[in-house]
């Protein structure tokens, strides 16, 4: 397993919200696969920067992608770049304590946040930014995230969704956590629920998980705020136009929709006349996360994924490179939860199972080994037992106060740790 960061397992560490430990403890099922004969961590090595595909597939037999989706999708309005949009990604990736992004300076000092989306993203940061101090001290979230969070300024947050609350993509555990927060009452106008024929028809043909939510959100609507300090409102048919400000943002402007059916039993969202405008000094896109090319592995920009046909991947001419293998979210696209990549990896591996049995898998080149190229680079891969030294050390960190880890989160601290 090559990763680029000092740490294994991916979006479990620095994505799933801090204040979901229980989601976390998944990381166990990987540590047992980790101690199996035949299995080797090299953490710190980057495919891209420090080998390239050519180099790994002179030294195996096959090659799996499962670099899941690296960077965000934008919104293409007026004043996305100015002081205070961001991406939901930057704000997950500081507060769980990825060493790329604790730089970042959100300045939480500002009355409303904005998030927009309506997926189960959008729900976590709306959710980490209305936790309380007493609920956040007991997580792996950094004692930054800690600090700002719990002396924001932040009074309300408003979750915007481009269509109904029918098309929400939330699942009904985290919908009904919103409802329960100690420092937040949940507002849902019941206007805003009211549902057009089409989503009438999708919810009574919709899955359990989407009737759930609705009732859900019939409840939240007829409950009076009780003058928690934080308010957290649930907006649905409106889609942000402009972000409007000299250099901060200041506000949203917004357009309400109307929701026509889109041919495929559901609705899009169409503009009205309608417009809104909602201050807001700080706004994350939640919009979903995008897949990046790697050189030397086919990719369709357009779906932010590695081309494949149940996890083989393919050629310009839609045929199988042998021993070229994806899974996870670059294989996919950017959704599903933790158990539908297990899944989606056990028919990658099936594939490559069948075509080691078939003699379908490549010939190496030369007899060099990974540890060799990387010697000769220079370059210094943090191993199993790094990751270990460094886990030892943040639940050291943690368990005085009754955490699960505190987390080292430069890299400086995190490469000093391994080689501890
Ligand atoms: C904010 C957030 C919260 C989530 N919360 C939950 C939750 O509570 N429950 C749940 O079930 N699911 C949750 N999910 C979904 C779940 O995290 C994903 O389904 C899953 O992590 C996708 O797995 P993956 O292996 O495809 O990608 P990732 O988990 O992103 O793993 C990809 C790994 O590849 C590494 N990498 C990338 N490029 C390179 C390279 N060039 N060289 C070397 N290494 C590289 C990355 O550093 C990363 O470690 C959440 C997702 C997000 C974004
Ligand atoms: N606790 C958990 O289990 C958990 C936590 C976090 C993430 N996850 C999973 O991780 C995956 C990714 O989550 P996600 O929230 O990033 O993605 P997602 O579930 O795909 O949601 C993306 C949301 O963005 C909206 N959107 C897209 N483009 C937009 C635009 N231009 N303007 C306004 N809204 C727009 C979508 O609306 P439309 O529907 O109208 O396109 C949708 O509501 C999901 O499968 C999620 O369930 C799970």
């Amino acid at each position: 397993m090559i990763e680029r960061l000092p740490t294994p397992w991916g979006l479990v560490r620095l994505g799933v919200a801090p204040d979901h430990p229980n989601l976390k403890t998944v990381s166990r099922a990987f540590e047992r696969i980790a101690l199996r004969p035949g299995f080797r961590f090299f953490g710190n090595v980057e495919v891209g920067r420090d080998v390239t595909q050519d180099d790994l597939s002179r030294l195996y037999d096959a090659v799996v992608y499962a670099v899941g989706a690296q960077t965000d999708r934008r919104l293409g309005i007026p004043g996305e770049d100015l002081r205070g949009s961001w991406a939901a990604t930057e704000l997950v990736a500081w507060y769980n304590g990825h060493p790329d992004f604790q730089e970042l300076e959100f300045d939480l000092s500002v009355e409303r946040a904005v998030v927009v989306g309506n997926g189960n993203v959008a729900l976590d940061v709306a959710r980490m930014l209305a936790l309380t101090r007493e609920e956040l001290a007991p997580t792996d979230t950094t004692d930054a995230a800690i600090e700002a969070i719990a002396e924001s300024g932040i009074r309300e947050i408003v979750v915007l969704g481009r269509r109904g609350p029918v098309q929400a993509a939330w699942t009904s555990t985290e919908l009904q956590e919103m409802g329960e927060l100690a420092g937040a009452d949940l507002v849902v106008d019941p206007a805003e629920l009211e549902l057009d024929a089409v989503s009438e028809t999708e919810l009574a043909a919709a899955s359990n998980i989407v009737q759930r939510n609705f009732e859900l959100l019939r409840g939240f609507a007829e409950r009076e705020p009780t003058g928690k300090p934080r308010v957290v409102r649930l907006r649905f048919r409106v889609s942000p136009v402009a972000l409007l400000g000299e250099e901060d943002v200041e506000a949203v402007e917004l357009v309400h929709n109307t929701l026509e059916p889109d041919g495929a039993g559901s609705v899009r969202a169409v503009a009205t006349d309608e417009r809104e405008t909602t201050p807001a000094g700080i706004v994350f896109r939640s919009v979903g996360y995008h897949g990046v090319p790697l050189s030397g592995v086919p990719f369709d920009p357009k779906r932010g994924t590695i081309p494949n046909a149940g996890g083989r991947v393919l050629d310009a001419h839609g045929e199988p490179i042998p021993g070229l293998y994806a899974a996870g979210w670059i294989k996919r696209g950017p959704t599903g939860v933790i158990g539908t990549n297990k899944k989606d990896a056990t028919e990658t591996v099936d594939r490559l199972l069948e075509d080691a049995r078939a003699g379908r898998l490549p010939a190496r080149a030369g007899d060099a080994t990974f540890d060799e190229v990387l010697a000769e680079r220079g370059i210094e891969a943090v191993m199993y037992a790094g990751w270990e030294s460094i886990d030892v050390r943040e639940r050291g960190r943690g368990e005085p106060h009754g955490r699960p880890r505190i987390k080292l989160c430069t890299w400086d601290e995190l490469l000093g740790a391994a080689r501890g």
